[in-house]
């Protein structure tokens, strides 16, 4: 089994850079700015440069996800922007089990950092994250107790000139979308792809200059 993920994703990275980065630009009429969304109690910084995120026998769906960062005119790539992506495991455990929880950078588990290259494109090989419940008195999220949410990744982006963006990636027809008070308005959620050389999903990042702004 693993043998095969691992073969496909040999066959995958060989390909990849056709394959991964064939979502078209927005058309002009669909052009917005990406929402952000919360950034949630589980974030930490001081992530590692890296593309991979899940090891041989990290269990879970393998997935490579891409993305390409844009200009508000939601076609111009932004080179050099910084993404700090992070995600809980298949069962939907975060590395840290609270929000004040010490741990250090070189124990973290999917959480990663990378650069943007000249056509504002980023890709991290990890898995599909799990969903979870969210916990009885979590602060900020006490209302929400019990509620399960959708799978998701987190990301936040980061560039000279661009506002920053916080927010989450979700995965379409999820069916805890529709009750999750974040993910049920978020237009940023990709395609799950299954081929031979295993799961691909792609995403779209618009960055605003300017507070508020929704379009160019
Ligand atoms: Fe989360």
């Amino acid at each position: 089994m693993n043998h095969n993920i691992n073969t496909r994703r040999r066959r995958f990275l060989l390909t990849a850079p056709a394959a991964a980065f064939a979502a078209p630009a927005l058309a002009a009429d669909t052009c917005r700015v990406t929402d952000g969304d919360i950034l949630g109690p589980f974030y930490r910084p001081g992530a590692r440069s890296a593309v991979s995120l899940a090891v041989a026998d990290t269990e879970g769906e393998r997935i490579v996800l891409t993305g390409t960062v844009l200009r508000p005119d939601c076609k111009t790539p932004v080179a050099g922007a910084s993404i700090d992506f992070w995600h809980c495991d298949h069962s939907g455990a975060y590395d840290i089990k609270t929000p004040d929880e010490k741990i250090a950078p070189e124990n973290y588990r999917f959480r990663a950092t990378a650069q943007t290259d000249k056509q504002g494109r980023f890709l991290f090989e990890t898995i599909v994250p799990g969903r979870y419940g969210i916990p009885l008195g979590l602060e900020g999220f006490e209302a929400f107790a019990g509620q399960t949410r959708p799978a998701h990744f987190h990301v936040t982006i980061t560039h000279p000139i661009y506002l920053p963006l916080t927010t989450q990636v979700y995965i379409q027809g999820d069916p805890f979308t529709a009750k999750d008070p974040w993910a049920r308005h978020s237009k940023l959620a990709f395609s799950l792809k299954w081929g031979a050389s295993g799961s691909t999903g792609s995403v779209e990042i618009v960055l605003a200059n300017r507070p508020g702004q929704r379009r160019a």
